[in-house]
């Protein structure tokens, strides 16, 4: 990936991300929404995403659903949970955590949360207890990586709890899947939401569900949307392989690219590790320029890495931000409530001699802002 070939500045964020030369071309193309070659692209998408989540076609089906990432998870929560006797537990440690359940109270749906400090991952046994003590709930909800932070969640071990409780589990994978091994139905997750610009490398337009068969069978009349009623939506595309209403037909088209382009570079396991080496190299560099990371090294995942204001007057968030983008590059603002954050990504099409450029560019601002730190070590 030679620096000289990007026209736009490098994306380390959380998506929209750096997409491929071939993903930006692939939607260079004028199909209708009904067109055969359409349809057709439609159904290999479907296809390689359930190779791809290692669930059997038989057990679960995948659902796409137009819009951004938060019209995926709403439209999960809104049609797994029923309107009648139906209660949903969210455990929250970070921003999208609370948007399930700022989701479920706009739909006047009964919603109980678990709460954690942002820099604290959820814990299993919380999770028990409360379903022992809670007949009511009949849902648990969680966030995956919470990308507020980067915090990684122990879906595992909380889907074994809430099977073993009989409840349904609901997993916002967001900014994990296709770069985190989420075992779905080992896990017994009957629900799982991502979306097209996030670790698939697709550009944004579309969200997919990847849902057990039987719990989307069980969903039908749940929805609390016309729109984001994804029973229907699969109804209508088994009847005739459309989406019910005008479909994102290029996000769709760069989506199936970046499919293609994820199996060649070795599946979800390569993908993993080019994301790991970016964060390694980004928690090095990072370091050595003296910055802090806000979260225990136990806790870190590799999506995306959040590090504290330096604690020296010179510095800007803005200033910084600015400097950056002028050199090139684009980072994220921090989502957390309890401290000074800015964060870092480490997906989309970056390798890790991106990531050093980008300290290079860091170093370069620093000094331009007159902050000094002292170099510092990755906490191990
Ligand atoms: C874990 C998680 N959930 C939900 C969302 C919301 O997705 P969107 O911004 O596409 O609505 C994001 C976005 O980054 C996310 O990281």
């Amino acid at each position: 990936m030679p620096r000289e070939s990007w026209k736009d500045k490098i994306l380390f964020t959380p998506g929209p991300l750096t997409t491929s030369p071939a993903v930006k071309t692939a939607m260079l193309r004028d199909l209708g929404a009904r067109d055969a070659d359409f349809l057709k692209i439609v159904l290999d998408v479907k296809k390689r995403l359930l190779d791809l989540a290692e669930v059997d076609g038989d057990k679960y089906t995948v659902v796409l659903m137009q819009g951004c990432g938060s019209m995926g998870v709403e439209a999960a929560v809104g049609c797994a949970v029923p309107k009648k006797g139906g209660k949903l537990l969210v455990a929250i440690n970070g921003a999208y955590g609370k948007r399930i359940s700022d989701m479920a109270r706009v739909m006047n749906m009964p919603v109980e949360t678990l709460d954690y400090p942002e820099n604290a991952p959820v814990k299993p046994e919380d999770v028990g207890e409360r379903l022992k003590n809670d007949d009511g709930i009949t849902h648990v909800a969680m966030v995956h990586c919470e990308t507020a932070s980067g915090i990684f969640n122990p879906v595992k071990e909380v889907g074994k709890i809430v099977s073993k409780r009989k409840r349904v589990f609901i997993v916002d994978a967001m900014s994990s899947f296709g770069a985190a091994e989420i075992k779905i139905d080992k896990w017994d997750i009957r629900w799982l939401v991502s979306s097209a610009n996030k670790c698939v490398e697709g550009v944004p337009g579309f969200s997919f569900v990847i849902v057990e068969n039987k719990a989307l069978a069980a969903s039908a009349g749940n929805a609390r949307s016309l729109c984001l009623d994804l029973h229907a939506q699969n109804e209508d595309m088994r009847r005739n392989g459309q989406f019910r209403y005008t479909p994102p037909v290029h996000a769709v088209l760069a989506f199936h690219r970046a499919l293609l382009e994820l199996e060649a570079e070795g599946g979800v396991e390569a993908r993993m590790k080019r994301y790991r080496r970016n964060c390694r190299t980004l928690r090095e560099g990072m370091a050595e320029l003296g910055f802090e990371e806000y979260l225990a090294p136990d806790d870190h995942g590799w999506i995306i890495t959040s590090f504290r204001y330096p604690r020296n007057t010179a510095f800007s968030f803005d200033n910084f931000y600015n400097l950056l983008r002028d050199d090139g590059f684009v980072i994220y603002p921090g989502k957390v409530d309890n401290a000074d954050l800015f964060r870092v990504g480490n997906v989309g099409r970056i390798a890790p001699s991106d990531v050093s450029c980008l300290i290079d560019a860091m170093r370069r601002s620093l000094a331009k802002m007159g902050v000094a730190m002292a170099p510092g070590k990755i906490p191990e």
